[in-house]
Parts: C-alpha cells; sequence; structure tokens
C-alpha cells in the first residue's frame, strides 16, 4: 500500500485494492507517506553528517528510491545498513535488489521482538559498543498496544549506547477529521496489519530515554525542511516526527 502511495511499481492487485481504499478513507494517505519519506531522508543525512556509520531500520519495507543505505552511503560509503521488515515478499524484493554489498543486509524479523530482531543475522554484524542510529519510520502506528510500544522502544534503547539515536514518524490527526481517522483504522484493521493513530503526547513517551534534538517533535515536514512547508503541507501530512539522541 505505502509503496502505490509513493507511486512505486513493487505492490500487487490486493495492495492496489486495499490502497485505494485507503485513499477512499483517508485522503490524505499520499500526502503522508510522501512528507514521511522525505523525512526520512533529511534524518539518514542529519545523522550521516553527524558521524554515524551504523543504522538498524526497523519495518524498512519495499526498496523504493532513496534508500537509507543509498542515502547514507552518499556520505560514507563504509556505513553499515541492516535492514529488518516481517513481510516476506519486501524482504525478498530487498535481497534481490541489495545485491552483494556485505555492508547492507536485510532479516525477516517482527520489531516486536527485540531479543530476535537484535540477534537476526544482519542486525547482529551491528557494533552495539558504537552508535548506532535506529530507525522507526512509519513503523510504531503497527504496534498499537501503548504499553507495548513504549517497551518495544526501551529494549533498542537499552541495546544502544549513549550517543545512539532514534528517528521516529507516526501518524497522527492534523488535516484529517476524527470519521477519516476512524475509516482509516477501520481500513487497517481488515489487513494483517491494524494501526492506530496516536496524539503528540502518546508519541513524545515513545521516546522516553532520548534527548530531542531541536526543533524535537514537530508534524514531519516542519523537521529541518529543505525548503520552509507550506501551512497545508503541514496539515495533510498528519504525521509527527522527531530525532532522539540517548544521553
Ligand atoms: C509504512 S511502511 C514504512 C516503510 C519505511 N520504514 C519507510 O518509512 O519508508 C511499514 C513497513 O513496516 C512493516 N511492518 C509492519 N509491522 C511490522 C512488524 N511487526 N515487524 C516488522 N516489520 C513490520 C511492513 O511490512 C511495512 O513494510
Amino acid at each position: 500500500m505505502y509503496d502505490y502511495y509513493l507511486g512505486g511499481s513493487t505492490n500487487f492487485e490486493v495492495d492496489r485494492e486495499a490502497a485505494e481504499a485507503g485513499l477512499q478513507a483517508m485522503p490524505y494517505a499520499r500526502d503522508y507517506a510522501v512528507a514521511n519519506r522525505a523525512f526520512l531522508r533529511r534524518a539518514v543525512s542529519y545523522l550521516a553528517n553527524q558521524g554515524i556509520d551504523q543504522f538498524l531500520d526497523l519495518g524498512s519495507g519495499i526498496p523504493t528510491v532513496g534508500n537509507v543505505h543509498e542515502i547514507a552511503h552518499r556520505h560514507d560509503p563504509h556505513a553499515r545498513i541492516a535492514y529488518v521488515d516481517h513481510e516476506p515478499v519486501a524482504v525478498a524484493h530487498a535481497r534481490a535488489l541489495l545485491d552483494e554489498n556485505p555492508l547492507v543486509t536485510i532479516d525477516e524479523a517482527d520489531i516486536r521482538d527485540p531479543k530476535a530482531v537484535l540477534r537476526a543475522p544482519g542486525v547482529s554484524q551491528i557494533d552495539f559498543s558504537r552508535p548506532v542510529a535506529v530507525l522507526a519510520v512509519a513503523i510504531l502506528p503497527f504496534v498499537p498496544d501503548q504499553d507495548e510500544a513504549t517497551a518495544l522502544t526501551a529494549a533498542y534503547r537499552e541495546a544502544c549506547v549513549p550517543g545512539s539515536y532514534l528517528a521516529v514518524t507516526h501518524i497522527s490527526q492534523l488535516a484529517a477529521t476524527d470519521e477519516q481517522v476512524v475509516a482509516a483504522e477501520e481500513v487497517m484493521a481488515r489487513t494483517p496489519t491494524p494501526v492506530r493513530w496516536r496524539p503528540p503526547e502518546e508519541i513524545a513517551e515513545l521516546l522516553h530515554g532520548y534527548e530531542l534534538v531541536p526543533p524535537g517533535l514537530v508534524p514531519t515536514p516542519s523537521w529541518h525542511p529543505d525548503q520552509p512547508p507550506s501551512e497545508d503541507d503541514i496539515a495533510r501530512s498528519n504525521a509527527y516526527a522527531a530525532l532522539g539522541r540517548r544521553v
């Protein structure tokens, strides 16, 4: 569905049907996906400029233009990137695309099981005695229970040394009406991956233990924008973003 919203070609009829149903329910779905992906690019560039050379991308999805390793390797060709997704088709496509670069891996694992993720073959090549950037971009809505989601980010935080980072984006109501949020949650409840929209206060709880890089938790287009976003761009993104540094 996400690949379809981004204009990608790695999607099937069943995905397109669900994505169109998603657009009926939530006309901002495309704006959300595009703003999210643009944040990912800006956050990875920021992190690479801070000297981060290890990335753990949770729920990396079907590889599409501007993948994390492409952005990171523009800054540092020796950066290590471990992708993780639980969706076998996304993982198979990623494997086929990632060819032979030993610095870039993809593991099939469920992010709700941090122990399994951390011992997956690709992830275990990360040197956790040095700073790591954990990317939880458009993934935490798939962990609807708030206690489970906070425990999850805490588990990844504990695996990382101070100086590590957590990047988060999360769907949240801005321009969407209450009816659109309910309808969008209903569409996703019919897929294998139900989601929950969170208000900013609940998203902030997921970043516990991290010092937020200015400007903090803000609508996705407002985080280190290339150009100042319009009010309309901000509202249509229906998501918040933050980058936290482990202290
Ligand atoms: C909206 S896409 C986001 C992709 C990418 N992070 C980005 O922002 O461009 C969400 C991805 O998370 C994956 N996903 C959902 N729940 C997951 C879970 N429990 N464990 C691992 N991956 C999961 C889905 O298969 C999908 O590829």
